[in-house]
């Protein structure tokens, strides 16, 4: 990668990441933000700087896809509330990158077309975050090339729902405060395994499993057993207040790989009762081979649901993971690429320590 060269960058939504993403490329030395698109109306017009709280950077906010496709800018920072393959194929023939958190963490063979929208625009697309997108396959892999014969391999993640600054999507979309049987048949489950199962994939893929392998998908919930008083509302007996969610790759009868997240509106007052238990939130990551190893990762997740809400260390590690990304991005072949055909992607140090 060349250090030197400078990358415009275009951010693509302002929701939680977004505004991270902001601050990331306004502090990263090689990148210069020249646009951003906002769905909110009352946002647009606005300078960029202001929507993050901070001073003027003299980027105005516009509402207007045709003015962001026509812009030129190295790559794009697509950060929306649900994903849209069309947009993100405008996106791609236009002539941008495009890195995204919400999504296209690995190719599924046969239904690429983004692929072929990225090769024939000389473009790259590329998925990337925490969870999925760096927890749950990068990270693992990189640890496991210290275990010789990987037997099985599982990351996981124990948060505080409380912390997540999305009440709407934490009440709507991922139904917490509502039934069981609503939680049992909504839509998170099916929103969640397509990114959750590339990345199961393509960790399969990086450590040689089979290709076929079986993959299970696997959801629970627990419910408030007295009135929870909660960011999203008061939960009532009976109502959802925990969720779990896994994906597991089964090879000959045996599950090698499993991905899992558990979300709880707190520890207390729940059926099943289910706990962080002395370790506290954090993610989890365990290889069984020789030898096997045990991670666990802490400083994801802020200490209370409070500073959660004013600036959640999670979302800004998800967007700094697309921020940090840009410049390999930007530099790497045409195509839809994953951390398999990327090279080592890292941080930048500390301004004060510029060379
Ligand atoms: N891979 C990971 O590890 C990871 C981690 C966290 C989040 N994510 C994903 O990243 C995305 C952004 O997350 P977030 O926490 O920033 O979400 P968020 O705070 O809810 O913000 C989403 C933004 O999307 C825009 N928006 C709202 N409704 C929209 C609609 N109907 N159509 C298009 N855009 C709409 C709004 O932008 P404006 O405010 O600019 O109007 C909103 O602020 C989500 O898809 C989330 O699932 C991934």
């Amino acid at each position: 990668m060349n250090n030197q060269a400078s990358y415009r960058v275009i951010q693509w939504a302002t929701g939680g990441v977004g505004r991270a993403a902001i601050e990331g490329v306004l502090a990263h030395p090689q990148l210069e933000l020249v646009g951003c698109w906002v769905h909110s109306a009352d946002k647009a017009g606005k300078d960029v700087g202001e929507l993050i709280g901070g001073e003027p950077v003299g980027v105005v906010a516009t509402d207007d896809k045709d003015a962001i496709l026509a812009l030129d800018a190295d790559c794009v920072l697509y950060a929306p509330l649900l994903p849209d393959p069309a947009e993100v194929e405008l996106l791609l023939r236009s002539g941008k990158n495009v890195v995204t958190p919400v999504g296209w963490f690995y190719p599924v063979p046969g239904e690429d077309r983004l692929a072929a929208a990225a090769r024939e625009s000389g473009v790259t697309l590329h998925g990337t975050g925490i969870d999925p997108g760096g927890i749950t396959e990068l990270v693992p892999l990189v640890l496991s090339s210290l275990t010789a014969q990987v037997e099985h391999v599982r990351a996981e993640e124990f948060s505080d729902i409380r912390t997540y600054n999305a009440p709407d999507v934490v009440r709507h979309i991922m139904l917490f405060g509502g039934t069981p049987e609503a939680a049992m048949s909504g839509p998170m489950i099916g929103l969640l395994t397509g990114g959750f199962t590339q990345c199961l994939r393509m960790l399969l893929d990086g450590l040689g499993f089979p290709a076929d392998a079986e993959i299970r998908t696997d959801q629970a919930v627990a419910v408030a057993t007295q009135p929870l008083d909660t960011p999203i509302g008061v939960i009532e007996p009976g109502q959802v207040a925990a969720q779990r969610f896994a994906w597991e790759a089964v090879v000959g009868g045996e599950v090698v790989a499993r991905l899992a997240v558990n979300w709880l509106m707190g520890e207390e007052h729940l059926d099943p009762a289910w706990e962080f238990g002395p370790e506290g939130e954090r993610y989890e990551i365990e290889i069984t081979g020789d030898p096997s190893t045990f991670t666990t990762i802490r400083g994801f997740q802020p200490p209370t649901p409070e500073e959660g809400w004013i600036r959640n260390p999670g979302i800004v590690a998800t967007a700094n993971h697309v921020v940090n990304s840009v410049p390999y991005v930007c530099d790497a072949e045409p195509g839809h690429l994953s951390y398999l055909d990327l090279p080592l992607i890292s941080g930048r140090a500390h301004p004060r320590f510029a060379r």
